[in-house]
């Protein structure tokens, strides 16, 4: 069964105009598709600073026909999102949840540490990440999400602030060959690179664009449009992402 996914990233919604109106603008985009996408997935930094105010609104704006899965990022604070966006108890730990689409399972994982930007998949999680791997049907594919790229994306700033201890994940996906791909966000950039022998994919911001060494210096760019990765997953186990910008 082919698996029709989006992914958008890095709203970064802080209550101010701007923000809100380009998540709306993508989301106007992604409900107006002639064929639905199976589903959303939105990798992290959703609110700016984490505040249930942001989440709220993201509540009110995240909201489709299809499925919209989320993780946190580096700037999500976690009981805020459980509150708010999950409508679960505000709790601290790690959150982590797995969904079923057209034979796939999609893991949304929490990388973050709270108080600080870089990620690490914690030993509960990696844990969790097993467990669910090892539980699913034979023939069932999946793909792992979450917030921080575990790959340098060659800009200082991204790469000041990475998936550390990456080995761990690396291991699992050695030991679980129907994982088929790791889909991030954090950089701002759209970009692909490789993971442990799979294609890692990053998604474009929603918020500002990564302005790369080579494009500048100024690290956001603040004119590019919104971008949307869309994933297709098709019956030979292959993965395509095609990338727009919505205007
Ligand atoms: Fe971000
Ligand atoms: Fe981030």
């Amino acid at each position: 069964m082919t698996l029709l996914l989006a992914q958008i990233s890095d709203l970064h919604l802080d209550g101010g105009e701007r923000a809100t109106r380009r998540a709306a603008r993508v989301m106007d985009y992604l409900r107006a598709l002639p064929r639905p996408v199976d589903a959303v997935l939105v990798t992290g930094d959703i609110a700016d600073h984490g505040a249930e105010a942001e989440y709220e609104e993201a509540a009110r704006l995240l909201v489709a026909p299809f499925p919209v899965l989320t993780c946190p990022g580096n700037h999500d604070a976690r009981p805020a999102y459980r509150k708010a966006l999950l409508g679960e108890p505000a709790g601290a730990d790690a959150v982590n949840q797995v969904h079923h689409i057209a034979g796939t399972a999609l893991l949304m994982c929490d990388s973050t540490v709270p108080g600080r930007d870089e990620g690490r998949l914690d030993d509960a999680t990696l844990a969790w990440i097993d467990a669910t791997l090892t539980g699913l049907p034979r023939d069932t594919r999946a793909l792992i999400a979450f917030h921080q790229p575990p790959v340098a994306v060659h800009h200082p700033l991204p790469d000041s602030a990475m998936l550390e201890q990456p080995e761990g994940l690396a291991a699992l996906l050695e030991a679980h060959p129907r994982v088929v791909a790791v889909l991030t966000g954090h950089a701002h950039t759209a970009a692909s690179s490789t993971f442990a022998g799979r294609p890692l994919v990053v998604a474009p911001a929603v918020t500002w664009t990564l302005r790369m060494p080579w494009e500048g210096d100024a690290p956001a760019d603040r004119d590019q449009p919104p971008g949307i990765a869309f994933h297709v997953l098709d019956d030979t186990g292959r993965l395509t992402t095609h990338y727009r910008v919505v205007l």
